[in-house]
Order: C-alpha cells, then sequence, then structure tokens
C-alpha cells in the first residue's frame, strides 16, 4: 500500500498536514504526535520582525468551530530560523514554512532569508482576514494575487504554495491567478470572516470585532472550494477547512487535493493528525486501495 505523494517534486509519506498557525512550530504538540509520522509540519506564519498580533480577546468558541482574530502573533524570521528550524530538523517530516507580510517587500524579506534554509516548501499566506495590511488585501484581487505570487517566485529557492482566501465570490479566479504567476501548489481554504456578539455586555467578544472562522462547520465549504479549484487549475491542491477525521480528509482528497492540513482539530485532540493517517490507511485497506494516488480527485457523478 502506497500513502506517499509528491507536492511539486517533494515526496511527503503521507498527505497528511498540519495547518499554519494551529500546531506552533511543532514542540508543542511533540509530546502528543510523533511527527516522523506526518507528511509534513506547516509552521504558524512567520514575518520579517516580531509581530505582537491583535489585542485580546483574540479567540472565541461558535457553533461548529472557532473565531481568531490572532494576527499573525510571531516572533520573527531570526528567532524563528535560529530555534524552530533546528527543531523540526530532528524529526523525519517535511517542513512547509508558512510567510506572512504587510507589503511585498516584507514578504519577499522573508523568503530570500528562507532560501539559505533547508525547509522544503514555503506557504505564502495571502489570505488572513485578521490583518490590515498585506494579507487578505493582496488574496481579493486577482491581478494583486499574481504580482506577488511572480515577486515570490523570482526570489524563492523552494517550491511556493499560495494559500488562498475563502472570502472571494469565486475562488478559482484567484486560483488562476496564483497559477498565472507561477505557483507551484494552492492550499485552501484559509479562514471564513465572521463575528460574534455578547448579548449581555451588548459588544463583540472578539477585540478585531470580525474574526476568522475555522472548524467542521467550514468543511463542506471547503470541500466545494477545493473540487472547484481542481476542476480550474491543473497545480496540486492542499486541503484544508473543518477537516476533523479520515473521513473528512478522504473527503477532501477525493474533491482533488492532493495533501491535507488539519487545523482547527488539534484544538481538541491534540493527537488527531496522526489518528487521521491511521484512518487514511484503514481506509485504503477495507476498499483495496493500492496507491493514494487513486483517490486524488476520484468523486463520480451519483
Ligand atoms: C488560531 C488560528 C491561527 C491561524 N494562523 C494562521 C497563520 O498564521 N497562517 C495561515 O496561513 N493560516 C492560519 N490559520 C488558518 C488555518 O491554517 C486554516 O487554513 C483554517 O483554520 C481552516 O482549517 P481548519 O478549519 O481545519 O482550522 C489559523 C487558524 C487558526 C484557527
Amino acid at each position: 500500500m502506497n500513502t506517499s505523494v509528491n507536492l511539486c517534486g517533494v515526496t511527503l509519506k503521507n498527505p497528511v498536514m498540519t495547518a499554519s498557525g494551529t500546531f506552533g512550530s511543532g514542540a508543542e504538540f511533540s509530546e502528543f504526535v510523533d511527527l516522523n509520522k506526518l507528511g509534513a509540519v506547516v509552521t504558524k506564519g512567520v514575518a520579517n520582525v516580531p509581530w505582537t498580533g491583535n489585542p485580546t480577546p483574540r479567540v472565541a468558541e461558535v457553533y461548529g468551530g472557532m473565531l481568531n482574530a490572532v494576527g499573525l502573533q510571531n516572533p520573527g524570521i531570526e528567532l524563528f530560523c535560529k530555534r524552530d528550524i533546528p527543531f523540526l530538523k530532528q524529526y523525519d517530516t517535511k517542513i512547509i514554512v508558512n510567510v506572512c507580510g504587510h507589503t511585498t517587500e516584507e514578504y519577499l524579506e522573508v523568503v530570500e532569508r528562507l532560501a539559505e534554509e533547508a525547509i522544503d516548501m514555503m506557504e505564502i499566506n495571502i489570505s488572513c482576514p485578521n490583518v490590515k495590511e498585506g494579507g487578505i488585501a493582496f488574496g481579493q484581487d486577482p491581478k494583486a494575487v499574481e504580482a506577488i505570487t511572480k515577486a515570490v517566485k523570482e526570489k524563492a529557492k523552494q517550491p511556493i504554495i499560495m494559500k488562498l482566501s475563502p472570502n472571494v465570490t469565486d475562488i478559482t479566479e484567484m486560483a488562476r491567478a496564483a497559477e498565472a504567476g507561477g505557483a507551484d501548489a494552492l492550499s485552501l481554504i484559509n479562514t471564513i470572516t465572521g463575528m460574534k456578539i455578547d448579548i449581555h455586555r451588548r459588544s463583540f467578544v472578539l477585540a478585531n470585532k470580525t474574526g476568522g472562522m475555522s472548524g467542521p462547520a467550514i468543511h463542506p465549504v471547503a470541500v466545494r472550494m477545493v473540487y472547484q479549484t481542481a476542476q480550474a487549475v491543473k497545480v496540486p491542491i492542499i486541503g484544508m477547512g473543518g477537516i476533523m477525521n479520515a473521513a473528512d480528509a478522504i473527503e477532501m482528497i477525493l474533491a482533488g487535493a492532493t495533501a491535507v492540513s488539519i487545523g482547527t482539530a488539534n484544538f481538541t485532540d491534540p493527537k488527531v493528525s496522526e489518528k487521521v493517517v491511521a484512518g487514511i490507511e484503514e481506509y485504503m485497506r477495507k476498499y483495496g486501495v493500492e496507491d493514494i494516488k487513486e483517490l486524488v480527485g476520484a468523486v463520480q457523478e451519483r
């Protein structure tokens, strides 16, 4: 049975990765999960300098998931390279570094610094709804998506994954723009902008007023967007959004994802990523699937 997948020339032992921002840089989860068992670890977004993030409260529980407005708090690229990359290097898993910035120049500073590091891929976050400049400002305009993808590709030494926002009218337009800019792969979806009001205080629950919705309630939206995107582009897709178990991951793969990322589920069960790997293997045994590639985009008309 072969569970390995090829993501823009990088071989992952299985398609299961962690979603950026929900797994730190692996260290805090390493006592629960054997990182050697995962296809890849995707780190929290890192910028050229440290960011303090948004004021608190910045997370809230809602039906079927959570809202967050963390605002990409991160230690900055220098500390990240000194502390987090060497930690992850101890494990037999692929390292994907998620990159954030306010301006093209800030993204490029991080991309150029990472060119010197032994990481496997970069995931460029142009879809964070919780920062005022940069992030989603790039991800909602196809011209801007293509331009930043091109700029990053010129400087990058590793393959580039562009991370798309669901907060758009037509995700395939953004996907095509990223592909035209030279993206090696796409990941989707980031969080869906939401809001929660405390009726007793008559005020917003999050200091930022709005936050990104994640968790099981967004899963059907993510499956639909992965399916539509898979019909529109040739580059491989990393599917995410509300994957809580192996069944959700397999659904995403059948919709067209070559790999999957597990996010919010890590907060309710820190061992979930390893369980998803085991669950996919069980499914393959049950249905006599020799190679996981047979499942990618294999959904059929009823
Ligand atoms: C607390 C939190 C922090 C996140 N931070 C990042 C981030 O730094 N960069 C990024 O690209 N996505 C970030 N995301 C988005 C996730 O990687 C993922 O795309 C999204 O949550 C949907 O997957 P899920 O429903 O499995 O959580 C964050 C999500 C959460 C819940």
